[in-house]
């Protein structure tokens, strides 16, 4: 999964180095960035001109925190490959108007012309980024409350429950479905319910990814156990 992830990634550097991709975080996508990492120190990839948008962060938090997503994307990729750090984009988790914040960011992807390659994982639940199952869902990058599941989820990385942020800014439905191109990750036992749900073709707020299947290009990549 990882291998085809990170080979589908350079492919695209390759056609157009200042590609722009949309970037994921969790377990999920630890063992690609290391495929890129690899792949770059052997000259299969280069990042110089491209350009990164990350899904989502926990707020509050801080940039330093080592929970927080942008420790995470500096750990696992940008101090691993040749990224120019003025082409990273994170929300910024420490935003006193986050608002303002949110807006910027769905701006700045526009200004750049939009994402060309999007890496998703995806929630127990269905949540792609932080877009929870509701009623309702949300078209641009927005704050969210997290809920019970998804804290119970991540309080794994975090030394208690407790620590875990309840709030977090994600990138919204449409600025994921905007995308040109999506690449959706599964893998583990756990995750098989959530991918049934998108493979069935039926769309449901209740669970956001099968709203994937409103796009003309996703490729999922899953692993066997995920399949099952
Ligand atoms: C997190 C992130 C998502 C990620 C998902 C799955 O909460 N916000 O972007 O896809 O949950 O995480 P993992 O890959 O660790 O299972």
């Amino acid at each position: 999964m990882s291998k085809t992830a990170a080979r589908m990634i350079a492919g695209q550097l390759i056609l157009k180095p200042n590609s722009v991709l949309g970037l994921a975080t969790g377990s999920t996508p630890v063992g690609m960035y290391a495929e890129l990492a690899s792949m770059y120190k052997r000259g299969e990839a280069d990042f110089s001109k491209a350009v990164t948008f990350n899904l989502d962060e926990y707020y509050p938090i801080a940039r330093e925190n080592d929970q927080s997503y942008y420790y995470f994307m500096n750990e696992h990729l940008y101090s691993k490959v040749n990224l120019n750090p003025q082409n990273v984009h994170i929300p910024d988790g420490s935003a006193k108007d986050i608002e303002t914040e949110c807006a910027n960011y769905d701006k700045s992807i526009d200004e750049f012309g939009g994402i060309d390659l999007q890496i998703l994982g995806i929630g127990n639940n269905g949540h792609i980024a932080f877009n929870e199952p509701e009623e309702e869902l949300t078209d641009k990058t927005h704050l969210v409350k997290l809920t019970d599941d998804t804290i119970e989820a991540n309080s794994r990385f975090f030394a208690s429950k407790d620590d875990v942020p309840r709030n977090a800014v994600t990138s919204g439905m449409a600025t994921i479905l905007k995308a040109k191109k999506i690449i959706l990750l599964v893998n583990g036992k756990g995750k098989g319910t959530a991918l049934k749900k998108v493979l069935s073709g039926k769309i449901t707020t209740a669970c956001p990814a099968t709203m994937l299947n409103l796009h003309r290009d996703v490729i999922v990549i899953a692993d066997n156990e995920a399949m099952e």
